[in-house]
């Protein structure tokens, strides 16, 4: 099938929308980069958050604010120095990215992080999900994200295909996606993956989508 012809039907995508902000409203996590629109500090966080966990991130991230509270500190601080500071969290890479991209803000945009979808990407270390999630969360311009648990949630739910292709994702991501509640719908994406349609237990029964969700229905659980 193509992937023009996989895009849900207008009524299971309201749903998805409604029944998403309406538990997100009750269930949402309190955690510390919701407290900031600093575009900043929206980066380091989504970009610890990519590959660690949100109890291991939290202290983390509170030490780095603590040493780094901003583009030019970070910049004028040693990459050595920066690396240490990461550890343990690890994918190492990360920090010299971040280091670089401090430096790339000081030299070509006065300290700042560019304010366009794509100076972002034009940023080492910052891919589509990464931009997405700042242009949401600090700049306040809905943008689609996809990370591992968003995937993992959209093919359960739409299709009941683990393997139902990027670019159909991507597709659905942007037409689901509320204007006026961008940051809210991405921000309960996350929540949602990572407490309800978690990738080894999922707890269905406490799903408000289990109604309609294609993997529920087929009783497949991956
Ligand atoms: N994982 C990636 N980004 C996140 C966010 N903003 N909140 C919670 N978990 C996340």
């Amino acid at each position: 099938m193509t992937p023009a012809a996989r895009r849900p039907t207008r009524d299971r995508r309201t749903a998805f929308v409604r029944r998403l902000l309406r538990w997100y409203g009750h269930h949402q996590r309190n955690l510390p980069w919701r407290r900031t629109r600093n575009p900043y500090r929206i980066l380091v966080s989504e970009v610890m958050l990519q590959q660690t966990q949100v109890s291991r991130v939290i202290p983390k991230y509170r030490e780095w604010m603590r040493k780094y509270p901003s583009v030019d500190a970070l910049a004028a601080a040693s990459v050595r120095e920066v690396r240490g500071t990461w550890y343990p969290l690890g994918y190492n890479i990360r920090p010299v990215r971040l280091h670089r991209i401090a430096r790339t803000a000081v030299k070509n945009y006065g300290g700042r992080l560019p304010k366009s979808r794509e100076e972002l990407l034009g940023l080492e270390g910052i891919g589509r999900y990464t931009a997405g999630a700042v242009m949401t969360f600090a700049y306040g311009v809905p943008t689609p994200i996809l990370d591992t648990n968003i995937r993992r949630v959209l093919r359960r739910v739409f299709y009941g295909d683990r393997s139902t292709h990027e670019s159909v994702l991507w597709r659905l991501s942007t037409a689901l996606l509320p204007t006026d509640r961008g940051y809210d719908f991405n921000q309960a994406l996350m929540d949602f993956g990572a407490t309800i349609c978690t990738a080894r237990a999922p707890q269905c029964k406490r799903c408000p989508m289990r109604s309609f969700c294609r993997a529920y229905s087929e009783d497949k659980r991956w």
